[in-house]
């Protein structure tokens, strides 16, 4: 991301259904705390709400979606979970591949990937080449991502190129910064949903969530489902985006 999204990208933007979903599934930890079970059940089963997000997307015809898996603030985790969650990652990559292929998912990576552990790295690597191809769809994992990195990764690049005189600095604008963000092909997300209740972006997305809709709901992550998402696309079709401009000339 991010292509950015303009008032000229208004009337694609302004379809009822989101062409770009990003998630922040928050709530694992308080799912299985209230059932007395360990924090890693609360992911296990967020996996599972992972893969019914995907068969929403394609289900609604939903083309990019982006899932918060791994923060660059979650290293300080206990090193099992972390563990357990790179399992769960690999697990997903092993069982889930199929789905990706079938229906002709192709699967991204945002983040700091140089970070995750040898085997997840090897796993997601593999799976990102077999389905380089794929148009119908994009699902793209942060892991290991953080906004500020991604925005810091950003300019480090940008200034090389000044540095190195391939770029005049008075060029530098918007789209500068936007064409060397981690998907820079990807357009900016429309709708971006946080279960859990929590009203806070976690840095996830800074640049690319400028113009999104929010949607934030009380449900834990584990139990978001079909029906929690209809809800979500339901919401979302009522909003009226107006990218800056006043209510009367709104865009939709
Ligand atoms: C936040 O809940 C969730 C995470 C940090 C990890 C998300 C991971 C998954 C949903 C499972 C695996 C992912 C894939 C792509 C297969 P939390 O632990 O912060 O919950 P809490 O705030 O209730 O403690």
């Amino acid at each position: 991301m991010s292509k950015q999204t303009t008032a000229q990208d208004a009337e694609g933007a302004c379809a009822k259904v989101p062409r770009h979903v990003a998630i922040i599934m928050d709530g694992n930890g308080r799912w299985a705390r209230k059932r007395g079970l360990p924090r890693l059940k609360g992911h296990e089963e967020g996996a599972s709400s992972v893969r019914c997000a995907i068969q929403c997307c394609r289900n609604y015809g939903v083309e990019y979606l982006t899932l918060y898996a791994f923060s660059v603030e979650n290293w300080v985790r206990p090193p099992s979970e972390i563990r357990g969650l790179m399992q769960l990652l690999r697990r997903f990559l092993k069982e889930d591949e199929h789905e990706l292929h079938e229906h002709e998912v192709r699967l991204r990576v945002i983040g700091r990937m140089q970070d995750l552990p040898r085997l997840v790295q090897s796993g997601l690597n593999r799976v990102m080449k077999a389905t380089e191809h794929y148009t119908k769809g994009q699902l793209i994992l942060a892991l290991s991502y953080g906004g500020r990195s991604e925005i810091a990764d950003a300019v480090r690049q940008i200034a090389e190129k000044v540095k190195s005189g391939a770029l005049d600095p008075a060029r530098v604008d918007e789209s500068t910064v936007a064409e060397h963000l981690y998907a820079p092909d990807v357009p900016d997300p429309d709708l971006m949903i946080r279960t859990s209740g929590e009203m806070r972006l976690s840095n996830f997305l800074l640049w690319e969530l400028s113009y999104s809709e929010f949607y934030v709901t009380d449900v834990l992550w584990p139990d978001f489902r079909e029906e929690q998402f209809a809800a979500a696309m339901d919401a979302y079709a009522r909003r009226q985006r107006r990218f800056g401009d006043v209510g009367s000339k709104a865009v939709c």
